[in-house]
């Protein structure tokens, strides 16, 4: 990241306000009554190219200086957005050729939104420009604070299959492998007869007969979110050369659902000055990850991929989204413990979709800070609510979030397993990962989840779940983790494939052999709803679902076994001593609650030796109700700390009362007290000064 730094004094508290959507009287009271509400900070700009520039050559920027020196007037922060999500009719009816081509070769229709080729020159070209007139007028306009690139690059548009498309393809193959011949070794063209006599042969994987090379696909996968990128960075260097000064960003979409997403935010983090992300939960909570588990995830994969450092929560719902297929309201209570969850795992910021409710569109159903049913609401009288308490957190802006352990996730890799020939495609590329995220969770260790190039030396945890595809250097440097003190826990289905997507041969898990001194020569998933039996005295009992193997222990201690399914008695957890560290491989596919009792297994390991301070009883913080309330998935811990000070957020997602020893001030209500007493829903953000603590 490099170019302005963004330095809040105070959690932005905002969101996405359209004045284009409004008659211009109604903006006064609109802009009192978000004021009112504790708002600072709004969001303008997001899809208003077509009120700026109506026609190819009428642009109209009176508007939106009226609605920019009224937010400045009423003390508003604003984050001024490129509008180059949606071009205007009139853009796509004269260029054809920019609309959104599908794998099936449909040209897509007007009458949505980003109908835009990543790769178009027509719209890069009207995108270019819309963008330098924005900074031109705006640049110093005094109430601008962040410059918001685009929305939500790829929500629709991640692929397009357009010859435009294809085109670009090739030329980013050209870089990518030189020859043609390094391309056919790199595919394995040798297989199926897919040999290609040079670039100009190869085309976008569209639709076809059946499975398409699975490393074309992912080099396809690679180039579309490269492309997309390149949208993002045409648009910051046309900010800047324009002269615009205020930090560069745009809304990433992390952690939503179930699916990695498309583009690759590991490598977008370096074209912005500060990683945003927009994130909403998914379904009604009870089922795959609680909500809070959602916003954890969402939360510790944002501050991964900003590299620790704070970030800015773009959008998430007042209430109700209206894209699921039953949208229902939050409830009460839901909206405070969503936000500091996001605060209490790095955000500086806790922004919404939207600030208005529209009463036309395909969101005239979606929540707002001011609803239809307007002020008087409980969503209002919440967010307002809200945003009292958000004030009060000014001095933890900047501070960074305690974190020892890490969860290894690469998107290209994830990329990878979604294709549809793998071993199982009930092993979905965020299923193990996921698991063992909320597993540690219900620990009360705080993970980052985080790029393996990163530097890996300051965790004490290190967990590398199916993590398909991995460079031949990784396991070295995991050694060397354990060498020096490090549990490193590998599972199945991690190190199979170099970058290529070739195998490594001579036996399962590939890159990991030797560090784990184990081996295995195939693998046997498991049939949906098979269960088998597993355990070991130091983790009890054990359900495996959707992958066993028969494990050869080669240099390793056996933890867990299996006890029935297709390999009784073979291995399933094993632990080889590695220096002052160990490394262990986990060979089947855990529900929460196994996780839980690995990670503790772990845990204790390292415990014996160097504390950890999520998984050892630190300040008698950690008592038998505490614990249990951590075990529930009721009670959530995290610490952020900075300048001597630490801040623990402590958020009790429960029905039950629990008591938690926190000595300190409660930022919250300015209470001072050794013990803090949360009730069902309750939320405390303690102070406490920390000798040591940077
Ligand atoms: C995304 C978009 C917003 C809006 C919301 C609705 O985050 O960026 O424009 O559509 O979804 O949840």
């Amino acid at each position: 990241m490099a170019g302005a730094r963004w330095n809040p004094e105070r959690i932005a508290y905002g969101g996405d306000w359209s004045p284009e959507q409004w008659p211009e009287a109604d903006w006064p009271a609109q802009l009192t009554a978000l004021r009112d509400a504790g708002i600072t900070t709004v969001t303008l700009g997001v899809f208003a190219w077509a009120r700026l520039q109506p026609h190819p050559d009428v642009w109209d920027f009176a508007w939106f200086d009226r609605a920019l020196d009224l937010l400045h007037r009423e003390g508003f922060d604003v984050v001024l957005a490129t509008p180059t999500a949606s071009p205007p009719v009139w853009f796509s009816r004269a260029h054809p050729s920019s609309r959104v081509v599908d794998r099936d070769g449909v040209r897509l229709e007007l009458g949505s939104r980003q109908n835009w080729c990543p790769s178009s020159p027509d719209y890069r070209r009207h995108a270019s420009e819309v963008t330098r007139r924005l900074a031109e007028r705006y640049a110093d306009h005094p109430a601008v604070v962040l410059w918001h690139v685009n929305n939500e690059l790829g929500c629709h548009n991640a692929e397009c299959f357009c010859e435009v498309s294809a085109e670009a393809f090739r030329t980013w193959l050209r870089g990518r492998h030189e020859t043609i011949d390094e391309l056919n070794r790199a595919w394995g063209t040798a297989f199926w007869s897919q040999r290609y006599g040079s670039f100009d042969e190869i085309g976008a994987p569209a639709r076809s007969t059946t499975f398409l090379n699975p490393a074309q696909v992912l080099d396809w996968r690679r180039f579309c979110s490269h492309e997309l990128r390149r949208v993002l960075q045409l648009e910051r260097d046309t900010l800047r050369s324009a002269g615009a000064k205020a930090p560069v960003t745009t809304n990433f979409m992390m952690g939503m659902g179930h699916a990695p997403g498309a583009l690759d935010y590991h490598q977008w983090a370096q074209d912005v000055d500060v990683v945003s992300n927009d994130h909403y939960e998914v379904g009604w909570g009870d089922d795959e990850a609680r909500l809070h588990e959602q916003v954890a995830w969402a939360g510790d994969l944002s501050r991964g991929v900003a590299e620790g450092r704070p970030w800015f929560l773009m959008e998430h719902a007042p209430s109700g989204v209206n894209w699921q297929r039953v949208n229902r309201s939050r409830r009460p209570g839901e909206l405070r413990l969503a936000t500091l969850g996001h605060v209490a795992r790095g955000a500086d910021a806790a922004c919404f979709f939207q600030l208005v409710q529209s009463v036309a569109g395909a969101e005239k159903f979606h929540s707002a800070v001011i609803p239809h049913a307007g002020t008087q609401s409980r969503t209002y009288r919440e967010a307002s609510a809200l945003g009292r308490e958000l004030a009060t957190l000014s001095e933890v802006v900047g501070s960074t979030v305690e974190a020892s352990a890490a969860l290894l996730f690469d998107w290209e890799s994830a990329w990878a397993m979604q294709d549809p020939t793998m071993p199982s495609n009930d092993l979905q590329p965020m299923d193990t990962i996921r698991a063992a995220h909320r597993a540690l969770g219900r620990l009360g260790t705080t993970a980052d989840v985080v790029h393996p190039d990163r530097d890996l030396a300051g965790y004490r945890l290190l967990v590398v779940p199916s993590l398909y595809l991995c460079d031949d250097a990784l396991a070295a440097r995991l050694e060397g983790y354990a060498r020096a003190g490090a549990e490193v826990v590998v599972t199945f289905f991690s190190g199979i494939a170099d970058r290529d997507d070739r195998v490594r041969t001579g036996g399962y898990p590939g890159a990991f052999r030797g560090l784990l001194g184990v081996r295995s020569d195939a693998f046997t998933p498991l049939l949906p709803g098979i269960v088998v039996r597993a355990g070991g005295s130091d983790v009890g009992e054990l359900a495996a679902r959707t992958w066993t193997e028969e494990v050869e222990v080669r240099d390793a201690v056996v933890v867990a076994r299996y006890d029935d399914g297709p390999w009784p008695g073979a291995a399933v957890l094993t632990r080889r001593a590695v220096g002052r560290g160990g490394a262990w491989y986990l060979a089947s596919q855990l529900d929460v609650a196994g996780w839980r009792a690995v990670l503790a297994r772990v845990g204790a390991e390292l415990d014996a030796r160097t504390p950890v301070p999520e998984l050892s009883p630190r300040d008698g913080l950690l008592t038998d109700e505490v614990v249990e309330a951590i075990a529930r998935g009721d009670l959530e811990l995290v610490r952020r700390t900075g300048s001597g000070r630490a801040w623990t957020f402590a958020l009790n997602h429960g029905t039950d009362p629990v008591r938690v020893r926190l000595p300190g001030e409660d930022l919250l209500t300015g209470r001072c007290a050794q013990v803090v007493e949360l009730g069902a829903g309750g939320a405390a953000v303690v102070r406490a000064e920390v000798a040591g603590a940077v």
